[in-house]
């Protein structure tokens, strides 16, 4: 089969992905006879073969969808070998190396070629990916896989420790890619591996001190708009909000209690690790007062019949109801930091 060039039906050999649910999706090899176990019970590939993909299977005792890989599912589904980039991340990467059809890019380590297989779906159908790795079994598995997805003509793996012997390659690329744990060692040689016209670098490391010491050298060598950024996937809850229209009278506002600190401490509980309840205050136009009204939720999403109230105490009857996106407190999720930096002509 071939990752970039979409065929209709699965056919022996294919590999496709079975879509259970959106966490439960498996990337398997299709062979006549083969059977494979699914919380649905087995499924036979013979019943996969000549169906056509993104329709639904039936199993003993439920369904699936077949569908055709991409780089994203294949990076969701892929046998881990190492840690791995994920599309968050890859989509900062590609997008920061300017990655476009008929660049040539260098990579090391290869790893789990989570990230290669995007990187040659960006650089298709007239780019070059170099990609090396100094595990033995990790770059043989590698190649064999850009084999059974039909990259090879677009790969080049090389088994070999870059950091001791360099890429071996002058002038050829147009951007370099790091995931190693002494990137600085590689510099020199990704430097030279680079075009003369020019072009872009990154290093993905976990650590901040890495982070340090890999700009400090791409500093000497001479590279420049560095920059280090970190890629978090945000997430938000979607919540009705219920805002008491504000009083404007002077009167109302002297006889209004200023208790703010109350409030600010109750604004800040809200935004506790929790976060579930996370509401910001409006800031009433012309007092110090804030006021905010949430209703709560059941588990369905529907507005329960919370009676309508504000902080300082009066009831309302004119209010502001309104969806909105609210973050969590915390954002949990540090892969590691992507440093990026360009080399111009000299
Ligand atoms: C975290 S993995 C890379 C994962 C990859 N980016 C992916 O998305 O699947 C790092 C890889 O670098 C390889 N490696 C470490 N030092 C190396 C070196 N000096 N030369 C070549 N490969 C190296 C390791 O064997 C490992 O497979």
């Amino acid at each position: 089969m071939s990752f970039h060039k979409y065929h209709e039906k699965v056919q022996e050999g294919d590999t496709v992905i079975l879509y259970l649910g959106y966490e439960n999706m498996h990337a398997i090899q299709i062979k006549r006879g083969a059977v494979f176990q699914t919380k649905y019970g087995a499924l036979k590939h013979n019943d996969i073969i000549g169906t056509i993909y993104g329709s639904r299977v039936h199993c003993p005792k439920g369904y699936l969808y077949v569908l055709y890989p991409t780089p994203e599912l294949w990076t969701s589904n892929l046998p881990h070998r190492t840690q791995i980039l994920y599309s968050t991340d890859i989509s900062v990467v590609s997008l920061q190396l300017d990655l476009k059809p008929g660049a040539v890019v260098v990579e090391s380590g290869t790893g789990s070629a989570s990230l290669s297989h995007a990187i040659i779906r960006s650089i298709l159908p007239d780019g070059h990916l170099y990609t090396f790795e100094f595990h033995k079994e990790r770059a043989q598995k590698a190649e064999e896989e850009f084999k059974d997805h039909g990259l090879s003509e677009y790969v080049t793996v090389t088994h070999k420790d870059v950091c001791q012997f360099g890429f071996d390659l002058e002038d050829v690329a147009d951007a370099v890619f790091l995931d190693l744990p002494v990137p600085w060692d590689a510099l020199p040689s990704a430097k030279k591996a680079l075009k003369k016209q020019g072009g872009r670098i990154c290093s993905f490391s976990p650590c901040i001190e890495q982070v340090q010491k890999t700009c400090a050298c791409l500093d000497e060598l001479g590279f420049e708009e560095i920059s280090t950024m970190e890629c978090l996937v945000r997430n938000y809850d979607v919540r009705t909000i219920n805002l008491p229209n504000p009083e404007f009278s002077k009167e109302k506002s002297k006889s209004q209690p200023t208790d703010t600190r109350k409030m600010e401490q109750e604004d800040m509980d809200t935004d506790s690790p929790k976060g579930d309840d996370s509401v910001k205050c409006e800031e009433s136009a012309d007092t110090n007062s804030k006021a905010c009204d949430v209703k709560d939720k059941n588990q369905s999403g529907d507005v329960l019949d919370v009676p309508s109230w504000d902080y300082i105490g009066r009831k309302s009857d004119a209010n502001f109801t309104f969806k909105s996106g609210i973050s969590l407190g915390r954002m949990p999720g540090h892969t590691g930091y992507l440093t990026f930096a360009t080399l111009y002509p000299l």
